[in-house]
């Protein structure tokens, strides 16, 4: 059997032990070691080397091999050609839209993103390098297939999407993007490679803010990029060696560390977040909850055939007004009051009825609404924490 043969066969909770670890040959060492240094020794003769090339073993930002080591799990956990390693989500983001777009060249994306997303295409790309960017609700089909243009180049979704969970059908998109000659890039951050795989649905990029899940310990910032080598070159040679997005090696080696646990960690957000979802939705004064997994929840169609597991974030609503909103986040003991998703802990932010946003959100959001993101917590302290601070409020 080649090696080829044999990683195909090879689970994904498997790969995610094994992959990119091997002995380390100068100490026998069972895990491979940081390497920290920012030089390797150079040839003889030094002036054959390309100093801007991104192969390594030169300067720790034309990349290193805890980078690489991380980049070989990540292709394999996603089902990708290649994977591209950076800073942060957002350099991995950025990085992908860089290398893509040109003055001129037009990219649909979906209305709902994270915040950078929103900055980065509608206002950077669009007001300094003259990329046309039209917002479109990737949920459904046809307004994405309206908003094609002969100029589109890339159709960039989140599924689920930051904040409002909302669903885009990957493989729809994936055939209506390629029957146009366009490029599909999903950011997959909320779902984690654990319960979707974009690449394996045709999408041409994945994006993972590795900050998120595939760390999942809050300790650490790194993004993604997962693809072809074709782009991916162009995105290392761009992002990585000349603006400079490299990822520490530390990071890279506590990400390859809390990758290992992303099997076991998913299954434990996927189940406490099922819950505490099903709990909201029996709660008199909880206005909505948002969430794949329910089948309430206007994309659960999709996400059933898309996704293998919901994931750890779900938003809802109070009947209550804003006020309240923040006294019950002051009454929670065990959720805390902060920004991020997919650490171990479980995290709360309010956004209010004010955010610039709101007018690209579904209604039920206009009141202001919770994101959370379900941790690894005994479920039931979750819940009784939930339920202890909307009593208190008067809930
Ligand atoms: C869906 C999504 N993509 C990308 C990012 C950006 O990642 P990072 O904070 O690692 O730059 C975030 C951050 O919250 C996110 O929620």
């Amino acid at each position: 059997m080649s090696d080829m043969e044999f990683e195909r066969k090879l689970g994904f909770q498997t790969r995610a032990v094994h992959k990119g670890n091997a002995v380390d040959k100068e100490t026998g060492a069972i895990k491979r070691p940081i390497t920290m240094a920012n030089s390797y020794e150079l040839p003889y003769d030094p002036t054959e080397v390309n100093w801007s090339s991104a192969s390594g073993n030169l300067y720790t930002r034309n990349g290193g091999s805890n980078q690489k080591y991380l980049q070989e799990k990540l292709a394999s956990l996603e089902g990708g050609e290649d994977c591209v390693v950076l800073a942060s989500g957002v350099a991995a983001l950025s990085g992908l839209f860089f290398a893509l777009l040109e003055s001129g060249d037009h990219v649909i994306f979906s209305s709902i993103t994270y915040i950078a997303v929103y900055r980065l295409l509608n206002e950077l790309f669009n007001n300094k390098f003259k990329v046309e960017t039209t917002i479109v609700d990737t949920s459904d089909i046809e307004s994405v297939k309206a908003a094609i243009k002969p100029n589109t180049k890339l159709i960039h979704i989140e599924t689920p999407g930051n904040p409002t969970l909302s669903i885009s059908d990957i493989a729809a998109l994936a055939e209506l993007a390629h029957k146009n000659n366009i490029l599909l890039s999903v950011d997959n951050t909320f779902a984690s490679p654990y319960n979707q795989r974009p690449i394996e649905l045709g999408a041409d990029f994945t994006v993972e803010s590795l900050t998120k899940y595939i760390n999942g310990h809050g300790d650490a910032m790194g993004g993604a990029i997962i693809g072809k080598t074709q782009y991916l070159d162009i995105i290392r040679a761009q992002s990585q060696v000349n603006l400079g997005a490299a990822i520490s090696p530390f990071n890279a080696w506590l990400i390859m560390r809390g990758s290992v646990t992303l099997p076991l960690r998913m299954k434990q957000h996927n189940e406490n977040a099922m819950k505490i979802a099903q709990w909201l939705e029996t709660q008199p004064n909880v206005s909505f909850v948002a969430y794949p997994g329910l089948k309430s929840s206007k994309g659960h169609h999709i996400a059933q055939k898309q996704m293998s597991g919901f994931g750890g974030v779900l938003s809802f609503g109070l009947n209550a007004d804003h006020d309240t909103h923040n006294q019950f986040v002051s009454k929670l003991n065990i959720i805390t009051s902060a920004v991020s998703l997919g650490h171990d802990e479980s995290l709360i932010v309010f956004i209010g009825e004010n955010d610039e946003r709101q007018y690209l959100y579904p209604n039920e959001f206009h009141n202001g609404f919770f994101r959370m993101s379900v941790g690894i917590e005994d479920s039931e302290d979750l819940i009784d924490d939930l339920s202890q601070a909307l009593k208190s409020v008067g809930l």
